[in-house]
C-alpha cells in the first residue's frame, strides 16, 4: 500500500473497520446482441476468450459468500451469452447467496428460464427501452428485441420468480414514463426501476441526443409522484432522477468500497462500474489476489474510504457522510480529478459551468445516435 493512502485511511487496520460487502455484481462477459448507446459498460469491451472460466466464476462466488456477500447480481452484457449460465446460477444459490439475474431476455428461452427456476434462481431484472416495438427496437438496436422481452416477461410470470423492470430513460424516450409503469404492471412486474442515464462508457458518445432537458426531469418527477400514490400496494416504483439537475449529487456505490464491488468479465475487481476511468489507480484481477485482500487491503479500494481524502468543501461538510462526496467517476469525467467534490453539487466550484453545458446539451436538436458496437 502506497504510503499515500495509508496515511489517510483506515489501513493501519481495515479488517477490522471496513465492513464486508453486501452486494457483488459479476459481469459475466461483454457479449450482447443490443446496442444500446446508453451502456455504460468501457468503450473497450473484454472479448469471450478473455472471461473467466466457470470453474473460476464459481470459486469468485465461494469467496464472496465467505466475506459476507449476500446479493449476487449476474449481469453483462447479456448474462444469458453465457452457456454455463443455469451452472453458475445453481452453485451461487448453494451457497446461499440471493441470485438477481440483470437481462435484456435477448437469448433466455421458455426452458433456460425453467432451468433457472429449477436451479433457484431467485429474481430477474429484465430491461426495456420503450413501450412499442418500434420505439423499443430502435432505442436497442435490435430488431425483435421488444417482442422476445414481452414474451420472456410471461415466461418469469409462469415460474413465479419475482420480476423487476427496469428501464432506462433519457431525452428520447423521457415522455414514456407513465406507460413504462403500466407496462410493467401488464408483465406482472412487482417492481419498475426508472433510471436517468448516466454518462459513463459508451453513453458519453451519446450525451447530446440523449441527456434529458429540464423540462422533461421536472415532469418525469411529478409523473412519478402521482403514479408512487396510484400504485401504493401494487407496484414499487424505484425512480433515480436526473442527477446532472439536482442539488446534490448521488451516493455513488452507497460510497466508494462500502456496500458492494463489480467483478469485470476478465475478473477484474472494481469498486463501481466506471472506475477504471480513474487513471491514478489500478485494479487487481482473482486471477491476482483474493477477493478478501482486494475488498481490504487493495490501494484501489482504500482510496476513497472514509473522509481523509476529501478536499473542500467536501471535507467540512455536513452531508458527507450522507453522499461521500457524490460520484469519484463523475468528478475524473468532468472535473478531471477524482477526489474533487462531484460537480453536480451545488456547492462545488464546477456547478454553475455544468449547468450553463447541461443547459446547452439538452437543446441541442436530436443528434444521430451511436450505437454501441459489438
Ligand atoms: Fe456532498 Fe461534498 Fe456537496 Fe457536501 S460539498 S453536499 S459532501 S458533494
Ligand atoms: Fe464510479 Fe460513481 S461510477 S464512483
Amino acid at each position: 500500500m502506497s504510503s499515500a493512502v495509508a496515511s489517510t485511511n483506515q489501513a493501519a487496520d481495515p479488517v477490522a473497520r471496513v465492513p464486508p460487502p453486501m452486494a457483488m455484481l459479476a459481469e459475466l462477459t461483454h457479449r450482447c446482441p443490443l446496442a444500446c448507446p446508453y451502456c455504460s459498460n468501457p468503450i473497450a469491451l473484454t472479448t469471450a476468450d478473455e472471461e473467466l472460466s466457470t470453474a473460476e466464476w464459481i470459486d469468485v462466488f465461494n469467496q464472496a459468500a465467505a466475506l459476507g456477500v449476500l446479493h449476487l447480481h449476474l449481469s453483462g452484457g447479456e448474462p444469458a451469452a453465457r452457456r454455463d449460465l443455469v451452472e453458475l446460477t445453481r452453485a451461487a444459490v448453494s451457497l446461499g447467496l440471493y441470485t438477481n439475474l440483470i437481462t435484456s431476455g435477448v437469448g433466455l428461452t421458455e426452458a433456460r428460464i425453467n432451468d433457472l427456476a429449477e436451479a433457484g434462481l431467485d429474481h430477474v431484472q429484465l430491461s426495456i427501452q420503450g413501450v412499442s416495438p418500434e420505439g423499443a427496437d430502435r432505442i436497442a438496436g435490435y430488431k425483435g428485441g421488444y417482442e422476445r422481452k414481452m414474451a420472456v416477461a410471461s415466461w418469469v410470470a409462469a415460474t413465479g420468480i419475482p420480476l423487476t423492470v427496469n428501464a432506462v430513460c433519457h431525452r428520447q424516450n423521457m415522455g414514456e414514463i407513465e406507460a413504462m409503469i403500466e407496462l410493467a404492471i401488464r408483465l406482472g412486474a412487482r417492481r419498475v426501476e426508472i433510471a436517468t442515464v448516466q454518462f459513463h462508457g459508451w453513453a458519453e458518445r451519446n450525451k447530446a441526443a440523449l441527456l434529458p432537458t429540464r423540462e422533461q426531469v421536472e415532469h418525469a418527477t411529478r409523473t412519478v409522484a402521482a403514479a408512487r400514490e396510484k400504485y401504493q400496494g401494487i407496484l414499487v416504483i424505484d425512480y433515480v432522477p436526473a442527477d446532472y439537475y439536482s442539488q446534490y449529487p448521488k451516493a455513488c456505490m452507497g460510497g466508494w468500497g462500502r456496500v458492494g464491488l463489480n467483478v469485470t468479465p476478465s475478473g477484474r475487481v472494481l469498486p463501481c462500474h466506471a472506475a477504471e476511468t480513474i487513471p491514478s489507480l489500478t485494479f487487481k484481477t482473482v486471477r491476482e489476489d483474493t477477493l478478501s485482500a482486494i475488498w481490504y487491503e487493495s490501494d484501489a479500494f482504500n482510496a476513497y474510504r472514509g473522509d481523509a481524502w476529501m478536499a473542500e468543501p467536501c471535507r467540512s461538510c455536513e452531508r458527507k457522510q450522507v453522499d461521500f462526496g457524490g460520484c469519484r467517476c463523475q468528478a475524473m469525467a468532468l472535473a478531471g480529478d477524482a477526489r474533487a467534490t462531484d460537480p453536480v453539487c451545488i456547492r462545488s466550484p464546477l456547478r454553475e459551468r455544468l449547468t450553463r453545458d447541461t443547459d446547452r446539451l439538452s437543446a441541442m436538436s436530436p443528434a444521430t445516435l451511436s450505437y454501441r458496437g459489438r
